[in-house]
């Protein structure tokens, strides 16, 4: 997840930043740079793009730049080759950038592959501003077309940048101050954006706007103010901050600032006292990463969705699918190719494509296709589920379905990796970074995607009008009944406490659950040290049932949908075995109370969006059981979170 700093004041402000960006580090990214207005005069040479830009001459007719300048640098790679390119007290011009106020970003790639150029701060043509931004501006595409249609020529592929020059479209053609430029183009855009931008023209001035992405106001002492995407670049400075909410923009000055609505409203905004030490405030409060990013998969599966389903026109659009979307679509075949967890979604994917779009599909594991010599044929479509879209055995098999004439998509969460590059067209997740080595939103974000892919098959081809925009509108609530599925932590970690001496632990499900089921026991073994064992739950007659007897948690997932009935049959055969059995069922649905020990309830949605819902309250059982055995959760013994090796 990208991360923001800003810095006004009367100290040096390139230390402040980059110690800033250090701070927020935690927050996973591929890329950082730093903005510093500096006084007057000429920018070194070759200094566009990745060095600094603006040289005191406003070009194209904007107001003349009457004496700052803004110095950018920006990085590829970690903050540490950041802080080596400024070159400190070392550095060419005898120290880094010499200016007291700025703004730094780390970003995490979601548009344009991780690079210099692709990293903030941005700025329009003649240096005028520099602007950092976190989020996903939605409507990028089209303002990029419009401003292109203008004769602007763009550096990056991110939507940042298409903001920067719809802020300096406007300022060029009205003329109006910079805050106000900012406060019309935003009314422009559609999407989630927590910026802060710098003027070469003011430097007693930064300005900072959130919709969807998270922005801190610090208030220091002596007329210091700061500015952070969380309070982490903060802490060591204040304690004293504002909390900008959505659809506020504020103006911070040495001596104050002033908060208003996007509209321009004015407001009066309380002053609160941070009382999160740092640890606390990287892992958002929670006390791991696994956790704080169970509870992020309703914003996460939002940021998932985010400008590619339109309920009420009833349509999908997968930008990044749309050369392939015809191949792929009339299809002979789908073959899903993936490992571990990702594997897991694939198995859902497979029911996904197959009941919605009617196209056979095989799931395999990547390991087993790659060295299986695998019969492929004009029309078969292979896609690569992979999260970190660097696991060797996925990229190998990606190669060679390509090798053997293929088209490959990949399905990735990190912008740029491998996998991303060398498939011929893909779908990210925009999940955000994961940090915990067992994967939780990543899980939900991939199933989220195949689902939306699946519909993307079935438009015009499959499905009726009426009946996509009932698909997007259960798909579209999803995050908020995971909201309230969380909100019942609590009983989960009451159940965890029951449970977390047994040495074995049976999942079962049928249909889209009996991914979930493997799934489940998937998270409790690599984080708690568990034995717990995954099947169909009809398969439990074929072997499974010989090991049980009151030591065994058999936890199934018994969603009232087309398997339910089958599914009792099974929770009977177990109850009558002395098993204690833990159920996942509807919210309203009372009829196991007798039969199960617990019962574990998700609100309802369509059959094939219910893994979306089953999953979470299994993911919290494992991390709880796991911290009650006192394992190291996020990393867990043995495990690596980007399996490079065969
Ligand atoms: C389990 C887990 C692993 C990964 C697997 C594939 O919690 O994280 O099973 O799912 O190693 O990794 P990616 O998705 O990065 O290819």
């Amino acid at each position: 997840m990208c991360g923001i700093v800003g810095y006004i004041g009367d100290r040096e402000a390139e230390e402040i930043l980059v110690k800033g960006l250090e701070r927020l580090e935690y927050r996973g990214y591929d890329s950082a740079g730093v903005a510093v207005v500096e006084a007057g005069g000429a920018a070194p040479e070759g200094a566009a793009g990745n060095g600094a830009v603006g040289d005191g001459q406003a070009k194209g007719g904007a107001a003349a730049i009457p004496s700052g300048r803004l110095a950018v640098r920006k990085k590829k790679g970690k903050v540490g080759q950041l802080r080596e390119a400024l070159g400190g007290t070392n550095g060419p011009r005898g120290g880094g950038l010499r200016g007291s106020v700025g703004i730094g970003h780390t970003r995490w790639a979601t548009h344009g592959a991780p690079s210099d150029v692709n990293a903030h701060p941005h700025t329009p043509p003649d240096g005028r501003f520099a602007l950092v931004h976190n989020g996903i501006i939605e409507n990028y595409a089209a303002l990029k077309e419009r401003l292109q249609e203008k004769g602007r020529e763009f550096e990056s592929s991110t939507d940042t940048e298409v903001l920067v020059h719809l802020i300096d479209d406007v300022q060029q053609a009205t003329g109006l101050p910079l805050e106000e430029a900012v406060r019309q183009a935003l009314t422009q855009t559609v999407g989630a954006y927590g910026i802060v931008v710098a003027s070469a023209e003011n430097p007693d001035f930064l300005i900072a706007a959130r919709n969807g992405s998270p922005l801190i106001l610090g208030v220091g002492d002596d007329g210091e103010h700061f500015i952070g995407s969380d309070a982490a670049p903060l802490i060591e400075h204040t304690r004293q901050v504002v909390y900008l909410e959505d659809g506020e923009m504020a103006v911070v000055r040495r001596d104050g600032y002033d908060v208003k609505t996007i509209e321009g409203a004015d407001l009066e905004k309380e002053i609160h006292e941070l009382e999160w030490d740092l640890e606390e405030i990287e892992k958002g409060g929670y006390e791991h990463f696994m956790l704080k990013e169970i509870m992020e998969q309703p914003t996460a599966l939002e940021d998932c969705m985010r400008g590619r389903i339109n309920p009420d026109k009833g349509q999908v659009l997968l930008g990044g699918l749309t050369e392939v979307m015809d191949r792929l679509g009339s299809a002979d075949r789908v073959i899903l190719v993936a490992c571990g967890t990702s594997w897991h979604a694939a198995l859902v994917g497979e029911y996904l494509i197959e009941s919605l779009a009617k196209v056979p599909v095989e799931v395999e594991y990547a390991s087993e296709f790659r060295y299986r010599e695998p019969i492929l044929r004009e029309g078969d479509v292979v896609i690569a589920i992979s999260q970190s879209g660097e696991t060797a055995d996925t990229l190998a098999a990606v190669r060679e379905a390509q090798e053997r004439g293929a088209l490959a998509l990949g399905v990735c969460n990190v912008v740029g990796s491998t996998i991303a590059r060398e498939t011929d067209a893909g779908v990210y997740l925009h999940a955000g970074p994961e940090i915990g080595v067992a994967s939780t939103k990543a899980f939900t974000c991939q199933v989220c995607v195949l689902a939306m892919i699946a519909l993307a098959m079935a438009e015009g081809r499959t499905l009726a009008d009426d009946q996509m925009q009932a698909h997007l509108d259960a798909l579209a609530g999803v995050p908020d009944k995971v909201r309230t599925e969380l909100k019942r932590d609590e009983e989960v970690a009451d159940l965890a406490k029951v449970y977390r001496y047994a040495a074995n632990f049976l999942y079962l499900g049928r249909g889209y659950n009996f991914p979930v089921a493997l799934e489940g026991a998937l998270k409790l073994k690599e984080i708690s040290y568990i034995h717990a064992e995954g099947y169909p739950a009809a398969e439990m007659k074929h072997g499974p049932i010989a090991l049980i007897d009151r030591f065994m948690p058999v936890v199934f997932i018994a969603m009232k949908d087309s398997t339910y009935d089958k599914v009792v049959s099974n929770i009977e055969e177990v109850a009558a075995r002395d098993g204690a059995v833990i159920a996942i069922t509807n919210a309203d649905n009372h009829e196991l109370d007798d039969l199960c020990e617990y019962v574990m309830r998700v609100p309802e949605t369509m059959e094939y969006l219910s893994p979306l819902l089953t999953v979470v309250p299994l993911q919290l059982m494992s991390y709880h059981m796991a911290v009650m055995r006192g394992c190291d959760v996020d990393q867990p013994r043995n495990l690596a979170k980007s399996v490079t090796v065969e």
